[in-house]
């Protein structure tokens, strides 16, 4: 564990009241009383050799803030010199009630080792008791920032189909843990820049074993109808269709339904098999995947093993060549993003709003 909380009496005569500092003539010693153990050390024993001391990380207040999802917020700290992200979850104080299901994501975390995923690292309880998660720090931002970036230069040529084979790569992983793993919140905010055409899979915190039963949505706008209605027996085949959003926002650089009312939207994406409307300027080869990504019926889904084979064919690069792969890319112009231009701050409040 970390160092003792500060509020903790350090003098001993504070711990044991003077009497009871010094044990009658011929009687043994009484020891002092050992706590029992907390749920939050219960858990980190249980993870074994995955507590990272806190000594080994820079101060606390010298974390900065990189970001804060519905989940938590992250830090880029410091571990024995080494940049690290620290996410610390949102009312994450550990109970009896959700213990069990925070060693369960943890000890899913530690068994995923892949180039194509942001590595885990072990966890660590900061000097306010909260329990740290910490994992390879990538200096590129999301995918979200960076397609909504004013001056970027994606194009499918250069680095999105790249960064799909990457998807599919670390994906076809994920789903072939046994028991198969499900990320269940894959989104462009959860794909990290790994280099100039890498990407890696973050944010494994939502991912369950299959076998479970899930309690909280990844996010809305890129969660299949299954999830939506509620149903709770549902497979791998609800992140191949979040993949199927991710790859419309490769091909628009917009955020997914950004013009429609959140109200009623999940009723409009479970009954009326409403989604986004891809661009007719695509390539017809990204278009078929993007439909068969979002089919309403899990089983027309495909896998992305095979989802890798077609990124991967000539067919593909034939297509995207065939118009210099200079797709898309750029911001429609009524994207809210563009407003980040102009007068900043709250107006890119309103775009990260969407996620
Ligand atoms: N390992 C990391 N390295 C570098 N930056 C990171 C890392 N993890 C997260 N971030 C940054 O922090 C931001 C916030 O991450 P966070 O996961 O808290 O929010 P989110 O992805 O928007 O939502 P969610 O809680 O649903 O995952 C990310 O968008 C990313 O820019
Ligand atoms: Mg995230």
């Amino acid at each position: 564990m970390g160092n003792a909380p500060s509020n903790q009496p350090t003098d001993e005569s504070q711990i044991f009241p003077s009497s009871d500092l010094t044990p009658a003539l011929h009687e043994p010693p009484i020891p002092p009383p050992i706590a029992p153990p907390t749920i939050q050390s219960h858990l980190l024993q249980t993870v074994e050799n995955q507590e990272i001391p806190l000594d080994t990380l820079n101060p606390k207040e010298d974390w900065i803030e990189i970001g804060q999802g519905a989940q938590g917020k992250v830090y880029k700290a410091s571990l024995l010199g080494t940049p690290v992200a620290i996410k610390i979850r949102l009312g994450n104080s550990i109970t009896s009630n959700n213990s069990s299901t925070l060693f369960q994501e943890i000890k899913i975390l530690q068994q995923l080792q892949h180039p194509k995923i942001v590595q885990y690292m072990g966890v660590a309880t900061d000097t306010d008791g909260n329990l740290c998660i910490v994992s390879e720090y990538l200096s590129g931002g999301s995918l979200f920032n960076l397609l909504h970036s004013p001056n970027q230069q994606l194009t499918w040529r250069d680095n999105l189909l790249q960064y799909a084979i990457d998807l599919c790569q670390g994906m076809a992983y994920i789903h072939a843990q046994n028991p198969r793993v499900l990320h269940r919140d894959l989104k462009s905010a959860n794909i990290l820049i790994a280099g100039q055409s890498t990407v890696k899979i973050a944010d494994i915190g939502l991912a369950r074993t299959s076998a479970d039963v899930m309690s909280s949505k990844g996010t809305e706008r890129w969660c299949a109808p299954e999830i939506l209605s509620g149903n709770s027996h549902y497979t791998e085949k609800v992140d191949v269709y979040s993949f199927g959003i991710v790859l419309w926002e490769m091909c628009t650089c917009a955020i997914p339904y950004q013009h429609d009312r959140a109200e009623g939207l999940a009723a409009r994406i479970i009954n009326d098999d409403y989604r986004p409307e891809f661009p007719n300027t695509m390539p017809t080869m990204l278009r078929d995947i993007y439909e068969d990504c979002v089919s309403s019926k899990p089983v027309g889904r495909p896998d992305f093993a095979y989802l890798l084979t077609k990124f991967r064919g000539n067919k593909m690069s034939n297509e995207i060549e065939s118009r210099n792969g200079s797709y898309p890319v750029i911001h429609p112009n009524d994207c809210l993003c563009l407003m980040r231009r102009g007068n900043t701050a709250t107006r890119y409040q309103r775009c990260l709003s969407y996620m």
